[in-house]
């Protein structure tokens, strides 16, 4: 099972700054250094609406059928760099399923079809080339439950740099810290470091997968549903720590709870049925829907 994202081996970072121009389809994806240069083309769904142009994952035209039944409909949708997005909508309307194809999760499942593309900084992330591994790293995901390696704190986050070649030991002691002060649980851990992961609490070692995410550097961290296990207060401690987050990183959250979404994202995308109802800025969604079918669902009338 595919428990988090670092399964690569030996697989070599390209640094970010490498890239002048941010709209160039980036390589560093693909094993063979293949690009797509394509142009890229226009979405068609009448779904997609007009977000800020520094957009990080475009998704065009998605659909997805686990076997006979579809889960997803020509989806499409820009998700802007750096911003909180959040993905709400009554269960089995296709949320997880839409947050796994953007790290490539759904290859996983058995019997999966994808029409469509996604794009991640100009890339289509569907190529045969493309370095999965190098995608994990770059999309991160932190999951409903926590799952820590049963391991000592320390090992959780070194595991991932690890694994991408970093083997110097102040190196890995810096990024553990490092990751873990940004995931807000230095304090509380720094003094066991050496301790098992599995002895934290539920909010603890749902920040330390954060902190494990984070130490790849990814760019984009999807989250789903990172709080339903969890009680207010850790909950809010993740909410903080997500508004933090995006400074450096695009989140996109699926959550149930649409006080959180609105609490925390700048936009949120309302699903119902494998379609994508309506997609605006948080405050507009929540305040003034233009669908009938969102009003429905944030007034409670179903879901
Ligand atoms: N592995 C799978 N095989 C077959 N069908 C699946 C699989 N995973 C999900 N589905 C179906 O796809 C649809 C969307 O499921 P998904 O898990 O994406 O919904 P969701 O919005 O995340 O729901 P929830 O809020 O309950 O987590 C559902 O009808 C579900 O039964
Ligand atoms: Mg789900």
């Amino acid at each position: 099972m595919l428990s988090d994202n670092h399964e690569s081996e030996g697989v070599e970072a390209k640094s970010q700054t490498e890239r002048t121009d941010p709209n160039m389809p980036d390589e560093s994806l693909h094993q063979a250094g293949r690009g797509d240069r394509k142009p890229r083309p226009q979405p068609r769904s009448p779904s997609a609406i007009s977000v800020p142009p520094d957009s990080i994952v475009s998704i065009r035209n998605l659909s997805l059928f686990y076997g006979a039944k579809q889960a997803l409909f020509d989806i499409s949708m820009e998700i802007p760099k750096r911003k909180i997005t959040a993905l709400i909508g009554p269960s089995g309307c296709g949320k997880s399923t839409l947050l796994r194809c953007v790290n490539r999760l759904n290859d996983l499942i058995d019997g999966v079809r994808i029409d469509g593309q996604i794009q991640f900084e100009g890339t289509s992330i569907n190529e045969p080339t493309l370095d999965i591994n190098m995608l994990r790293k770059r999309i991160g995901m932190v999951f409903q439950k926590s799952n820590p390696f049963p391991k000592s704190i320390r090992e959780n986050i070194a595991f991932g740099p690890r694994i991408h070649g970093i083997n110097d030991k102040a190196t890995l002691d810096e990024i553990v810290e490092k990751s873990l002060r940004r995931a807000a649980l230095w304090d509380e851990v720094k003094d066991r470091l050496g301790e098992s992961a599995l002895g934290m609490s539920g909010g603890q070692q749902q920040r330390l997968c954060i902190a494990r995410a984070i130490a790849v550097e990814p760019e984009v961290i999807l989250f789903d549903e990172p709080c339903s296990a969890l009680d207010p207060v850790a909950t809010s401690k993740i909410e903080d720590l997500m508004e933090e987050l995006k400074q450096d990183y695009t989140l996109l959250v699926v959550t149930h709870n649409m006080q959180q979404a609105s609490r925390v994202s700048d936009y949120t995308a309302f699903f119902y049925l494998g379609k994508l109802i309506e997609y605006a800025q948080t405050e507009d969604l929540f305040t003034r829907p233009k669908m009938k079918q969102t009003e429905d669902y944030i007034s409670g009338r179903f879901g």
